[in-house]
Order: C-alpha cells, then structure tokens, then sequence
C-alpha cells in the first residue's frame, strides 16, 4: 500500500493562494494528509470525481462535525437548545435521505423559476451600480459583490422586510457555525449561537405565514412542496435547508463576482471579447468559477477504512476534495492557469461539485453572475484596481477571498437610458 505524504497544507499562505501548491501537487502529490489534522487532501481531476461519486465510502453525513467546537459548552448548549432540534439534511445528509430532500427542494430552484427572478436580479444589479457609481471610486466587495446576491436571496425567500443587513448577520452566522471561517473563539461561537436562534425564530415565524397564506416565493414552495406518497417538510427540515440555502448562496456568489472582476481586470483582452458580445457572457462565467472555483473543495468523511489511490484512508477521516485545484488540473484543461472565456471545454468543471450533491443553486448563480456581469460593463468603462489598494487574500479553510476591491472606472450612462441587448 501506498504510504500517503503529511504536507502543512493549512498553512496560512498556502490557503489564501493554494494554486502554487496544485502545481507540484500534479507532479509529486496527488494526496496529501494534513500534518496534524485527521485530514486528507485530494487535488487530481480524477481522485476529485472518485471521491465525489464513492458515496458509500466518502460519506456527506458529517452532522456532528458541523455543531461548532464548543457543542459541550452549557451556555452555548442552553441557545441551541432553545432553538429547533439539529437534522441532516442536503450537503450533510446520504441517500436514500439526501434523495428525498432534493426531490422536495429542485423544483423550488427549476430553470422557469430561476429564469422568472431574472428581471428582479437586473433590477437589484443595476440599482447597486447606480448607487456606487455615483463616486470616482468605490469598494466593489462592501457596495455590490456583498449585498447583490444577499438581496437576491432576500427576493427569492421572501425576505425583504428583514433587512438586508439583518440577513447578511444570519449567513455569515451560519458559515461560521458550519467551519467555514476556521476556529472563532467562545465569545463569537456565543454570538453565532444567538444570531441562529433569532434566524431560527424569524423563519418559523415566516413559515408559519406561508403556511397559512401563501405567496410567490420559495419559503411558499418549500411548506408546500410534496413529491408523491412523501410527507411534507417538518419544522426543522424546513431549518435545516434554509440555512444551507443561505450559507452556500451568498459567499460563493461575492467569491466569484469579486474574483471574476478581478480577472476580467487582469485580463483586459477577455474583457474587452465579453464586451464586444454579451452573448459570450455565460461562456466567461463557466471560465471564472473553472479558474476561481469558490468553495476551493467540498468536504467528505470516509465511512468505514478504504483504499485511495492505492492507499488506505481511515474511518472517521475527513476528506477536502480540492475542486479548485481540479479545475487547474493540466490532464483536463491545457494552459489551466489562463483565464480563457473561449475556452472549448471550459464548463467542464466540478466548481458546482456533481452528482448527487450537484450545487442546488448552481442555475440560480449562473444567472446572477451573468445578470451582474452585463450590469458592470453596461454600467462601467475602464474598470481599474485602486490605486495603492491592498489585494492580499484572505487565508480560509474553503474560501480564500479578497476583503476589499477598490476600483475607479469611468461611468457610462444612467442605467434607465442604456438599451438592452436583444433577446433580453
Ligand atoms: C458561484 C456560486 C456557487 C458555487 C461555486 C457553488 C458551489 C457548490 C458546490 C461545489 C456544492 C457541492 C457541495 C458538496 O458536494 O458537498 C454546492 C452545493 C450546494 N449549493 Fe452551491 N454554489 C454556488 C451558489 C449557490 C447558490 C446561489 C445557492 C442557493 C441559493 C446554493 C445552494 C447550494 C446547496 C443548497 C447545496 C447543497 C446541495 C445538496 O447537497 O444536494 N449554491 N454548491
């Protein structure tokens, strides 16, 4: 059997810019174990999608994992306790359960109810850019890629008389709880605890509503969703998947429209082909989230003792599938480092993971980045980084991401007066 190498992959450099690391990866390490963390990292095309579809032996069942690092603190107990009971449901949950919750939750996210939000997504993008805009310069992370697809959230649950910001607490929230960000200390997980509870209330008060009068929303297809002969989704069902729905939706949507940005701006001939034709638009998006892939991987936690690439991985192990170095893998994309909007295969990504757990929303984010990324260039000419703007990423276990982008740029015309492009 192969002996696995113990890399200090957690480093915190190496996480915010791992792509160096894939690079030797390719060559020397195809799996790594993680020094000191019960951890293994996969990093080829090939072990990626071997991990992903060996659903039996690499399991999404990591429900206890998921409670945060105190979950035997009383006082942190006693918040959660208040609260609805913790189930596993989508990404933490297997089949036969994870078949039932995602026949009940598709038809919610369906292409002819994605493709319905479209105006409202345009109208949320251009009202953003508008607003921005109306300075020389301003942080595209704090004043669009933060609050676009919060709103859009907000829009799709029903949620706007919450606020915003009150959503945006809730999501980081829940991110937090899940590992997202790394260790927090106890008075944060207290914080998060708190912020969940309030999440949890508010949404069973909504629910309730929907239950009782319905309206065109998600919430109102989720208390009403049926599939034959099944029960509907009780309370902390419900919960369960609202809180995935609002974790996975926001962070990896301002991943992706800064980083992509950020590229576009790098790469001034790719921008200037997108411009020239929007209808390239959606070929870019599949490149940014191929180049960029926020989250970098998906996590498994090995079921019983296994073999992987011909060595043994032991029960209980957690695995990281790095889809973001897949992405970059030379056996599958050539030159993988370039960010190429003509790519010919360039959907042919696992940034969306795949199969079973294909991202739920991966239609939804598609169309956002599309919407959003017309609006830029319909809204901006001659976007540039700030000058002396600091571009270091910030080091994250799943999503390494740039805290701010200051860009200047020179405005095109009001929103309202610019002409749209056929078809839309
Ligand atoms: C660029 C944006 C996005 C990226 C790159 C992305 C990526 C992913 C990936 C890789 C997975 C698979 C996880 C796994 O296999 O363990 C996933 C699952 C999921 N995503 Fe996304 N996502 C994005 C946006 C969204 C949005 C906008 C929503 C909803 C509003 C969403 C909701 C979900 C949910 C609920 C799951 C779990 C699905 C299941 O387990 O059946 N995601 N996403």
């Amino acid at each position: 059997m192969k002996i696995v190498p113990e890399v200090d992959f957690f480093q915190p450099e190496t996480l915010a810019s791992p792509f160096e690391f894939y690079e030797q990866a390719f060559h020397c390490h195809p799996m790594v174990k993680v020094s000191g963390h019960d951890v293994y990292c996969v990093f080829t095309d090939k072990l990626v999608k071997e991990v992903i579809d060996r659903i039996e032996d690499f399991s999404s069942d990591f429900g206890p994992f998921t409670m945060g690092a105190r979950a035997n603190d009383p006082e942190i107990n006693a918040i959660i306790e208040a609260g609805w009971p913790f189930v596993k449901t989508l990404v933490i949950s297997d089949p036969p359960e994870h078949t039932r919750y995602r026949k009940l939750v598709n038809k919610a996210f369906s292409k002819p109810r994605i493709d319905r939000l479209e105006a409202s997504i345009r109208t949320i993008a251009e009202r953003l850019l508008n607003q921005a805009t109306q300075k020389a310069r301003f942080d595209f992370v704090a004043e669009f890629a933060v609050p676009f697809p919060v709103e859009v959230i907000c829009d799709l649950l029903g949620l706007r008389e919450l606020g915003v910001e009150t959503v945006k607490r809730w999501s980081d929230a829940i991110l937090e709880q899940s590992g997202g960000r790394g260790l927090i200390d106890r008075e944060r997980e207290l914080h998060i605890a708190r912020e969940i509870l309030a999440f949890q209330r508010s949404m069973m008060d909504i629910c309730n509503a929907r239950r009782a009068h319905g309206k065109a929303d998600l919430i109102t297809d989720l208390v009403n969703a049926r599939v034959e002969g099944e029960r509907p989704l009780d309370d902390a069902e419900l919960l369960s998947i609202l809180k995935q729905i609002m974790a996975a939706g926001n962070e990896t949507t301002t991943i992706a429209l800064t980083r992509g940005l950020l590229l576009l701006i790098k790469n001034p001939d790719q921008q200037s082909l997108a411009r020239q034709d929007y209808g390239r638009i959606p070929a870019m998006v599949e490149e940014i989230v191929r180049i960029e892939s926020p989250p970098q991987s998906v996590w498994r936690v090995v079921a019983h003792d296994t073999v992987l690439d011909g060595a043994v991985i032991p029960k209980g192990a957690m695995v990281m599938a790095r889809t973001g170095a897949a992405n970059r893998d030379p056996a599958v994309h050539s030159n993988p480092g370039k960010f190429d909007i003509q790519r010919e295969n360039a959907a042919n990504h696992v940034a969306f993971g795949r199969g079973a757990h294909t991202c739920l929303g991966n239609m939804l984010a598609r169309k956002e980045l599309t919407v959003a990324f017309e609006t830029i260039f319909e809204t901006m000419d001659e976007i540039q980084v700030a000058e002396g703007s600091d571009l270091t990423y910030v080091a994250d276990l799943v999503h390494p991401y740039l805290a701010r982008l200051p860009i200047t740029f020179s405005r095109k015309r009001e929103r309202q007066a610019i002409s749209r492009r056929p078809g839309l």
